[in-house]
């Protein structure tokens, strides 16, 4: 009788060990999602792509540090939505989508108030540079008293953003933070500019510095989502092929500035300045290719990539 006995113990035992190592496999395998591509089928295949690189997002930055306390930037993105400031925005009625989404990303001073329709109601995050911050200064109240709940993203060269006193914008930011002391304000740090500067080399083979260009805010924007958004859906970014197709949408350079030149003479005229430039086009031709291995979406008006 002992044996049998026994043997019913090893196979419970069996039992217990398979059951523990499936809970396991399933649990650290990190991927649950993966699970659930057969019956999603197709249209989750962006989602899932995602969850096959590494879960970066979550994770406090380094490379971005707030004023006064110099704390690594922590944010909980699933969807960011970046509105873009271009005149694309205009009369696409796309707010209520854009404030449904978990996190909301605008660039630079690019206002909320009276096109609540259009770009929604909701600020999660600006991305700001530091030639704009003394437009967020004009209005310090809104948008550091009213919108508390805001983080500002501020990037800029070393000389403007040092810590040693001598940082014009840096001096600025510092000033704004003691008057409000709720304000979440955050540094981009001078290595993260740096590595922002060396992907522009890697992607484009072209020195920034050195073919007299700046980087733009949208193009810090999108390397800073990259790492703390699992999706993201840019609305009102035009591709890099749109100002040479026939009959396109003529609209404001940015929404909130009616009646100045068109987004795509501003666009031509950046890109073929010798020095001092942004080089847009080149920009989005780089953004398509990395939609491409991220989950990334372009919406109003929409990228067909391939
Ligand atoms: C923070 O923002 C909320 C919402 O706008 C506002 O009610 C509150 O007074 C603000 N706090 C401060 C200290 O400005
Ligand atoms: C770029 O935009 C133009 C104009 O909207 C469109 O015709 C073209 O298909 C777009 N190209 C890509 C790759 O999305």
């Amino acid at each position: 009788m002992a044996w049998i006995w026994k043997r019913k113990s090893v196979i419970a035992t069996g039992l217990i060990v398979v059951v523990s190592l499936f809970v396991v496999v399933v649990n650290y395998s990190g991927k649950p999602y993966d699970l659930l591509q057969p019956v999603f089928g197709q249209s989750f295949s962006s989602h899932w792509m995602f969850y096959r690189q590494p879960p970066k997002a979550f994770k406090p930055h380094p490379g971005y540090l707030s004023i006064p306390k110099q704390e690594p930037l922590k944010l909980h993105c699933d969807v960011c939505s970046i509105v873009s400031s271009s005149g694309q925005m205009l009369g696409q009625q796309a707010g209520p989508e854009i404030d449904r989404s978990s996190c909301i990303w605008r660039m630079n001073n690019a206002p909320t108030q009276g096109f609540e329709r259009d770009v929604g109601r909701r600020t999660t995050l600006r991305v700001v540079s530091h030639t704009s911050v003394p437009l967020l200064l004009q209005k310090p109240q809104y948008f550091f008293g009213q919108a508390n709940d805001t983080v500002y993203v501020v990037w800029g060269p070393l000389r403007n953003m040092r810590k040693d006193g001598k940082g014009i914008v840096y001096n600025m930011l510092k000033q704004a933070a003691e008057n409000y002391p709720q304000a979440r304000i955050y540094v981009t740090t001078e290595e993260r500019m740096n590595y922002c500067d060396t992907v522009f080399k890697k992607e484009t083979g072209k020195d920034r510095i050195q073919s007299g260009s700046y980087l733009s805010t949208g193009w810090f924007t999108l390397i800073l989502a990259m790492d703390m958004c699992k999706e993201i859906r840019i609305y009102g970014m035009i591709n890099d092929t749109y100002c040479k197709t026939e009959g396109y949408r003529k609209v404001p350079y940015h929404y909130y500035e009616v009646g100045s030149r068109d987004e795509c003479a501003e666009y031509l005229l950046h890109e073929s300045a010798p020095y001092g430039g942004h080089r847009f086009i080149t920009e989005k031709a780089v953004f398509a290719k990395w939609a491409k291995t991220h989950a990334i979406k372009f919406l109003n008006p929409e990228w067909q990539l391939s």
